[in-house]
């Protein structure tokens, strides 16, 4: 079940993972979880998520949470900025016959936060990035997790750091209607913290720092 429609800010947004959407779709039919993702559900499943509700916010086309309701979790509620992605999602979810346990919005996050309910379990996955109110979007998705709150952001190292701010330059000066943003990742990791979390794993690729926390 989907409903909403994104709005007019974050269009840039939509038309862009809208557009990437049929090679992640792609990549997940192909090889599955990508290594980030095998380490978020590791952290995740440091708890028991049988019964639990997910909340996957910039779910992509769904590989986490279709993951976690075949693996026991109750409901989940898949949210994207683009709309492809979501298309994507749902397609995957009837294909594995979820649909009746998976639903799914269009839309940010941050503005439909206040039509979603709480879940057990909430994640972040390379959404941090994409992202520019790191804050508004922490203190919602702090707000809606009951137990675990699950993300990767991009890794600080020489690498990821070159490559984020080499493509923001670009966008700026070719003003594409997207670009990924670099945040201060060690202030991120403290907000999580002071919002009354505490770190239960930790793990990361060349590329992705993952990181869960658990309700205190
Ligand atoms: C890099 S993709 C990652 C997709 C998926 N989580 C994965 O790892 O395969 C980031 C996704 O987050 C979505 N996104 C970013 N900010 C969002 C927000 N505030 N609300 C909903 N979706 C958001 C984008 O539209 C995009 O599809």
């Amino acid at each position: 079940m989907s409903c909403c429609t994104t709005s007019q800010p974050h269009e840039g947004t939509n038309r862009f993972f809208s557009r990437w959407s049929k090679r992640y779709a792609k990549d997940y039919k192909k090889k599955g979880l990508a290594k980030e993702q095998r380490f978020l559900l590791e952290g995740i499943k440091k708890e028991p998520i049988h019964s639990r509700t997910i909340l996957d916010i910039g779910c992509g086309v769904g590989a986490l949470h279709h993951t976690l309701l075949r693996e026991g979790a109750a409901r989940s509620v898949g949210i994207d900025i683009a709309d492809g992605m979501v298309r994507q999602a749902e397609e995957f979810a009837k294909q594995f016959n979820l649909q009746d346990r998976a639903e799914y919005r269009s839309g940010d996050f941050v503005q439909l936060a206040g039509t979603l309910g709480e879940s057990d379990v909430t994640v972040l996955d390379k959404v941090v990035c994409c992202y520019e109110d790191l804050e508004a979007l922490l203190e919602a998705s702090a707000a809606k997790t009951k137990r675990i709150l699950a993300l990767t952001h991009p890794k600080e190292n020489l690498l990821m750091r070159v490559g984020f701010k080499t493509q923001i330059a670009l966008a700026k000066l070719f003003r594409w209607k997207f670009h990924p943003y670099w945040h201060d990742w060690v202030a991120m990791k403290a907000a999580i913290i002071a919002r009354g979390f505490e770190p239960v794993y930790e793990n990361s690729t060349i590329a992705w720092q993952v990181l869960v926390f658990r309700r205190v």
